[in-house]
């Protein structure tokens, strides 16, 4: 409990700091971490698989991650703000669930664009606050994305419902054009790839988590 409280005061405090790139005020509950973390807990075999969390900030959703682990997987964690990364290694270094699985974790402190653009993985789970990226940076992560994904991954991410449409009902005719830019880009994700979809009505706000294979 105590840890959940510091956990919020540093995902506030970040956001205030790095409103663009933390996204939100606190890090994601329960029911919406269950949801993105589905194709890690749910495997039709036991092979190995290399999965990848993109933005763990405090490793709300991690903690959901590593319970659904195989004991054969390997879980890497690129996250590019630095008081997130001294939080997770911490977690690592003195969380006993963290701990039973650190030798097959590393935490990559770097934004996901510098990933290695050999590297691939079978499961990906990705906490970016796309709707705050400009209409051609989402493109690019979008594409990298799709890069990483090895044959019949999964990508696992959440939006808020409606936010889009809400922001937009407030702003100017730029901050319009990129918001609708963004929805061309995810609505088009969505329509060719996307395989399941669950809705976090409990989620403050209600949330929509997508899961799309390429
Ligand atoms: C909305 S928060 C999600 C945090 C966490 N997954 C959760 O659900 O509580 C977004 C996270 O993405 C990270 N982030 C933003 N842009 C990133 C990028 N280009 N590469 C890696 N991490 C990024 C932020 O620092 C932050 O930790």
């Amino acid at each position: 409990m105590t840890s959940r409280i510091a956990d919020c005061r540093l995902f506030l405090s970040e956001f205030r700091r790095n409103f663009r790139t933390t996204g939100a005020i606190l890090p994601s509950g329960r029911r919406l971490s269950t949801a993105l973390v589905h194709f890690v807990r749910e495997s039709a075999d036991h092979r190995p698989r290399r999965i990848l969390e993109v933005g763990p900030g405090t490793g709300a959703v991690t903690r959901h991650l590593i319970r659904s682990m195989q004991p054969t997987d390997c879980l890497d964690l690129v996250e590019l703000n630095q008081s997130f990364v001294d939080c997770l290694n911490d977690r690592f270094r003195s969380d006993p669930e963290f701990q039973s699985v650190a030798q097959r974790c590393r935490v990559l402190h770097c934004p996901i664009e510098n990933l290695p653009a050999e590297t691939s993985y079978d499961v990906l789970v990705s906490g970016l606050p796309m709707n705050n990226f400009a209409v051609a940076e989402v493109e690019h992560i979008l594409g990298i994305l799709r890069r990483l994904a090895a044959p019949g991954a999964t990508v696992s991410f959440f939006e808020y419902m409606g936010i889009r449409r809400l922001k937009a009902a407030f702003s100017g005719r730029t901050e319009r054009t990129r918001l609708r830019g963004i929805e061309q880009l995810v609505g088009r994700l969505l329509k060719d790839h996307e395989i399941r979809r669950d809705w976090i009505w409990s989620n403050v706000p209600p949330a929509y988590v997508h899961h799309v294979r390429f």
